[in-house]
Order: structure tokens, then sequence, then C-alpha cells
């Protein structure tokens, strides 16, 4: 394992977000939406940086079943608050292919929000498939398959405090 980002370089990151994100949107109620389970650390150090009344929900997204590679979309949106003329911020771990995202925002949008944002820690570069613009980034990233703060591979390393770089000898060996 590789590390790329730092707990350190995380925080300076997410500060930086933050302070966009209040620029933007000023003291205007705010509802943030976790994409789960990816975010869900980003979220909790970004939203106690914010300075407007912040409601919180979640969705819950999943496409990798396993291992590096990208399955069919399962979203479960069934805990959502209501959104009807809201400002809304969804906010994931990783922009990657632009799937997950393009399917959370026009879910959320068509629940008549107001104003639909998006916020992610990382942008991967190269992988792009959708046109989407995020609003909010933490940091832009080469194609690499990244661990940490949130985010997993099969299940684990979610825990760790800093972003890695996931290394061949570190990938299951029966992976195709
Ligand atoms: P997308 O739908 O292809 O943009 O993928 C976004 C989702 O895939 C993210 O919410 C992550 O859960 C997962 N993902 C994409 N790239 C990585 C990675 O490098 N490490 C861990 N998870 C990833
Ligand atoms: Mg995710």
């Amino acid at each position: 394992m590789k590390i790329l980002f730092s707990e350190e370089q995380l925080q300076q990151g997410i500060s930086r977000m933050a302070t966009e994100i209040n620029q933007r949107f000023g003291h205007e109620p705010l509802t943030v939406i976790c994409v789960m389970t990816g975010s869900i650390i980003l979220v909790a150090d970004l939203i106690r940086q914010l300075v407007m009344p912040v409601k919180l929900g979640s969705v819950h997204a999943c496409s990798y079943r396993g291992g590096t590679s990208r399955s069919e979309l399962e979203l479960d949106a069934s805990m959502l608050p209501n959104l009807e003329g809201s400002n809304v911020l969804i906010v994931d771990d990783i922009f990657d292919t632009g799937h997950t995202l393009t399917a959370v925002h026009q879910h959320i949008e068509s629940l008549g929000a107001t104003c639909v944002e998006t916020a992610v820690l990382l942008y991967k570069h190269g992988r792009e498939e959708l046109d989407f613009q995020v609003n909010f980034i933490g940091f832009e990233i080469p194609d690499e398959f990244v661990v940490g703060y949130g985010l997993d591979y099969q299940g684990i390393y979610r825990n760790l405090p800093y972003v890695g770089v996931m290394e061949s000898h570190d990938l299951a060996q029966d992976e195709s």
C-alpha cells in the first residue's frame, strides 16, 4: 500500500471544500445526502465545518461487488427525508465512471429539490464515462484503485485514516 493522501492532507482538502460550500450556500439551510457507505467518514468531517443549518440524509449505492471492477448499480433511496424545496448537496467518496453520482443526482432531482449540487473527496481521471459536472472536489487523482478514509476493497480498509493506493501485491490473486 502506498500512501496517497495523509490524514493532514485530507483535512486540508476537506477544509477547503467546506469553505467553498459555505461560500456557495451562505446561511441557507442545506440537506446533505451521504452516499453510503464510502462517504460516511468524509460527511462526518465535512458537515462539522459547515456553518448553515444542516439536515442529513442518506442513500445506499453499491456498484462494486467485491473487487475493483464495476457491476450493475444498486440504489436504495428509501431512507431519504422530504427534499421538496430544499437545497441539496450529494456527497460521495469518489467520482470514477460517473454512473453512481449521475444516478443519485437524477433521482434526487426527481424528488422536487430546488437545487442539487455534488461534492466528492476524489475525482479519478481517465475513467469518466458520463459527462457530469461535480461542483466540489477535494482532490484529483490518476486512474488507480484507492482505499481508506471510507473507501474499501472487498469491504475492508474503510477505517484507514489515510488514502492509499492498492498495489498489485495487495490485490487478490483470483480477481479477474
Ligand atoms: P462510479 O459509479 O464508477 O463513478 O463509481 C463510484 C463508486 O465506485 C464510488 O462511490 C466507490 O464506492 C466506488 N469506487 C470507484 N473507484 C474506487 C476506488 O478506487 N476505490 C474504492 N472504491 C471505488
Ligand atoms: Mg460508493
